[in-house]
């Protein structure tokens, strides 16, 4: 039997690209690929990128700058260009970089196999359309080449594409208008992962809490869905993410309070605490209305952790408008939290107008994270002496230890043979570190 050929991913960007790499990975595992963890032995190089920041294009050609070496040392080496990047940019890709064989935009993953035969007989392509669902074509989680076990978690996608249009992000051009998977499927996905060993499941979405998928009975909501998961064996956390604060409906938020395998974290992003800045970037929602819906998130389940994302520096922010902001995380006080400063986007609304002094926007971006770093280790540093359930992920740095996370997504790491990959167990947390709890295992 010939050689398996070696197949080199490189992920950038959200969670949704590491469960597409996975899926590109199984698509290409029935064209011969098994996956490598090094570019330089590999046979096909695959980039899947990010657009959602600065310069995402011109990072990207420089990295395919980089890979030149390789295709010279060995000229049977193909390299594709994934994900957003290639979605936003298309042709221009193969024309600007002659290294490159293939295009493959973030919804046209199915046709990987044919481009990859294609790039074998030396031809050059491209595809970016937009599918119904691209996981309909795409080989299953139980497909051959797929490992027979896999890490304990695993993220799964339920839902693709917004509708909201934010003022500054690209998503609703690069990832297209919102769909749903039919709920079957991701049950039936979500079962396949569990009987492989999976014990959380991350629902993904670019606005999971918009999820209207088809399902027995009518459509499904999100909660519908995490209702009915719930009821999977085997099956111990569920988790979702990205949620908008407008997608976020009463039974979802009641779901939070009675589903017990709900984990008790949420990442619900504002982007900004001023109702004017707000409206600028369309996000149809405001401060009041975030911090009410906050509110009743902790009514349903008190101890729920609160993550979120801000941009600083968003066109037409004035120093009033930032301290709203302030004044919004003050009241919020989250436990984790991703914080930008705001770049143009071409091709976006947000992209025509004037920004702000640069300068400004630098020492805004400095104080809101300085603040968020302040309240994240504070509620981290509370756990210490508390006792929480940690599932095992894998081997820490320390000989003899494990790492795991929380309910509430805490990395916990414990030195103790009893802590086994896989297994939920209660840990007494003994000490914090900057990014991590340490603790002991509680018998019994
Ligand atoms: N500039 C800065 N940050 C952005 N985000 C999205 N688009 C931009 C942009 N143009 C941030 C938002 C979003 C997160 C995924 O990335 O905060 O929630
Ligand atoms: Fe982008 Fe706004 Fe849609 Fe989120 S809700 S993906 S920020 S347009």
């Amino acid at each position: 039997m010939a050689e398996a050929r070696k197949l080199y991913i490189k992920t950038y960007g959200c969670q949704m690209n590491v469960y597409d790499s996975e899926r590109m990975a199984e698509a290409l595992g029935g064209a011969g690929y098994v996956p490598t963890d090094t570019p330089d032995d590999a046979d096909m190089i695959l980039l899947n990128t990010c657009h959602i920041r600065e310069k995402a294009a011109e990072k990207v050609y420089s990295e395919l700058g980089r890979l030149k070496p390789l295709k010279a040392a060995n000229p049977d080496l193909r390299i594709g260009v994934a994900g957003c990047v290639a979605q936003a940019e298309g042709e221009e890709i193969i024309r600007r970089q002659p290294l490159v064989d293939m295009v493959v935009g973030s919804q046209s993953y199915h046709h990987l196999p044919e481009m990859e035969a294609r790039a074998r007989r030396g031809e050059r392509s491209v595809v970016t359309e937009f599918d119904e669902d691209k996981f309909d074509h795409l080989p299953g989680a139980r497909s051959a080449g797929a490992p027979a076990t896999r890490a304990p978690t695993a993220f799964l996608t339920v839902q693709e594409g917004c509708d909201k249009f934010c003022a500054f992000c690209v998503v609703p051009y690069t990832r297209g208008a919102e769909v749903s998977r039919p709920a079957e499927r991701v049950l039936r996905e979500a079962r396949d992962l569990v009987a492989r060993g999976v014990r959380e499941i991350t629902l993904l979405g670019q606005n999971v809490n918009a999820y209207h998928g088809e399902g027995p009975g009518g459509e499904w909501s999100l909660a519908r869905l995490i209702r009915e998961l719930a009821g999977v064996d085997g099956l111990e956390r569920i988790r979702f993410t990205t949620s908008h604060p407008n997608d976020m409906t009463d039974d979802l938020i009641a779901a939070h309070g009675e589903v017990e395998k709900l984990m008790p974290y949420l990442h619900l992003p504002v982007q900004s605490g001023s109702d004017r800045i707000l409206k600028a970037m369309n996000r149809k929602h405001t401060a009041e209305g975030y911090l009410r819906l906050i509110e009743r998130l902790r009514a349903a389940r008190p101890d729920i952790l609160i993550s979120g994302d801000f941009i600083v520096g968003f066109p037409g922010e004035t120093d009033e408008d930032f301290e709203a902001t302030m004044d919004l995380v003050r009241q919020v006080r989250y436990g984790q939290c991703y914080s930008f400063k705001y770049s143009a986007r071409p091709g976006t609304p947000a992209a025509e107008r004037e920004g702000v002094d640069p300068a400004a926007a630098d020492e805004r971006l400095q104080r809101l994270q300085a603040l968020l770093n302040a309240q994240q280790r504070e509620i981290q540093d509370a756990k210490v002496g508390t006792e929480q359930r940690v599932l095992f992920e894998k081997p820490g740095r320390e000989p003899g230890q494990m790492v795991g996370k929380s309910e509430h997504l805490h990395a916990v790491h414990v030195t103790d043979s009893r802590a086994r990959r896989g297994e939920i167990a209660r840990v007494r947390i003994t000490h914090g570190g900057r990014n991590s709890l340490g603790g002991e295992m509680v018998a019994g």
